[in-house]
C-alpha cells in the first residue's frame, strides 16, 4: 500500500492543471481528497471526477479550508499546497506594481505559511506527523526568465519548503517541494510567446509531475525534480554562480532577440 492509501487529502488550486493532476492521482492511489479551487465549479467538477469533496475558497484565507477539510476527513494527513499565480505584471517585470507583487507573495508564499500555520501545532500535538507538499517550480531553484515577483516568490517557497523540512522533519513533518519547469496547463498557455519559447520542447503533461510527486513521496524525498535535467542546472548554480549567469544572460539575449515579450 502506498503513502497516500486511505489518507485525507487537500490540494489547493486542484480545480484544473497540475493540482487536478494530484487530486485524480491521489484519488487513484486510494486518498480520500478534498479539491480546493478559487474557481468553484471547476473544484466541483474534479470532486464529482474523482469521488472526492469540493471546498473552493481563496487559499490566501486557509483557515476556513483547514477546518472544512478537517470536517469532511477526519483528518488532513497531507497538505498538497499548489495553488499559485504567476504575476509577471506585464512584460516589464521589473515595473510590476506593488499591488501585483502583493497578490504574487500572498498567493505564492503566505498561503503556504498560513496552511502550515494552521495544520503543523496539530499534526505534531497528536503524534500522528503530516505531509506538506509545496509545488514551487524551478524558478524557485533557478530563476524564470521574465517574471521577478514569479522567481522571487517561487525562491521563497522553496525556502519555507526547506525550513520546515530542517525544523519539523524530525518529528513527523513530511515536506516536499515540486519544482518543474514547463507543464502544459493554462498558466503556461497564459504565459504565451515567452514561455512558449523557453518551454516548446520540454513541457511536460500535468500527469507526469504528479507521477514524479507520487514518486519522490514513496521514497521519502524532499526535491521532485519532473525535468530531471534541472538537477544538472541546480548544481552548476551551486558550484559555479558565474558561469550559470553567464549562461542565463545569453538565454535572455536570445529570448530579446526573438521578440518573444508580450
Ligand atoms: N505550468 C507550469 O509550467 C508550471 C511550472 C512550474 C510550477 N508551476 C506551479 O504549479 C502550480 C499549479 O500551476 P498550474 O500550471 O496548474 O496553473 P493553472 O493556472 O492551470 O492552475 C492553477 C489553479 O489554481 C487556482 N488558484 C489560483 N489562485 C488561487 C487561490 N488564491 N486560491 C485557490 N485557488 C487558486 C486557479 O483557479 C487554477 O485553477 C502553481 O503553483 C504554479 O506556479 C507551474
Amino acid at each position: 500500500m502506498g503513502a497516500l492509501a486511505g489518507r485525507g487529502v487537500v490540494v489547493t488550486g486542484a480545480g484544473r492543471g497540475i493540482g487536478r493532476a494530484l487530486a485524480v492521482r491521489g484519488a487513484q492511489e486510494g486518498a480520500r481528497v478534498v479539491v480546493n479551487d478559487l474557481d468553484a465549479d471547476n473544484a466541483r467538477a474534479v470532486a464529482d471526477e474523482i469521488g472526492g469533496t469540493a471546498i473552493p475558497g481563496d487559499v490566501t484565507a486557509p483557515d476556513a479550508l483547514v477546518d472544512a477539510a478537517i470536517e469532511a476527513l477526519g483528518r488532513v494527513d497531507v497538505f498538497f499546497a499548489n495553488a499559485g499565480i504567476d504575476g509577471s505584471g506585464g512584460p516589464d517585470s521589473l515595473q510590476a506594481p506593488d499591488d501585483v507583487w502583493d497578490r504574487v507573495i500572498d498567493v505564492n508564499v503566505m498561503a503556504h505559511v498560513r496552511a502550515a500555520r494552521a495544520l503543523v501545532p496539530r499534526w505534531l500535538a497528536d503524534g500522528q506527523g503530516g505531509r506538506f507538499v509545496v509545488t514551487a517550480s524551478a524558478a524557485g531553484l533557478l530563476t524564470m526568465i521574465g517574471s521577478a515577483p514569479y522567481s522571487v516568490t517561487k525562491h521563497a517557497a522553496v525556502a519555507f519548503a526547506e525550513w520546515l523540512s530542517v525544523t519539523y522533519g524530525a518529528r513527523g513533518v513530511d515536506v516536499h517541494a515540486i519544482c518543474p519547469q514547463g507543464v502544459k496547463t493554462q498558466m503556461l498557455e497564459d504565459a504565451g510567446g515567452l514561455q512558449a519559447l523557453l518551454s516548446r520542447d520540454s513541457a511536460l503533461e500535468p500527469e507526469q509531475v504528479a507521477e514524479a510527486a507520487v514518486q519522490a513521496i514513496e521514497e521519502g524525498r524532499f526535491l521532485v525534480l519532473p525535468h530531471p535535467e534541472v538537477a544538472g542546472y541546480y548544481a552548476v548554480r551551486a558550484s559555479d554562480t558565474e558561469k550559470w549567469l553567464a549562461g542565463m544572460r545569453r538565454l535572455q539575449q536570445k529570448v530579446d532577440e526573438a521578440g518573444a515579450w508580450g
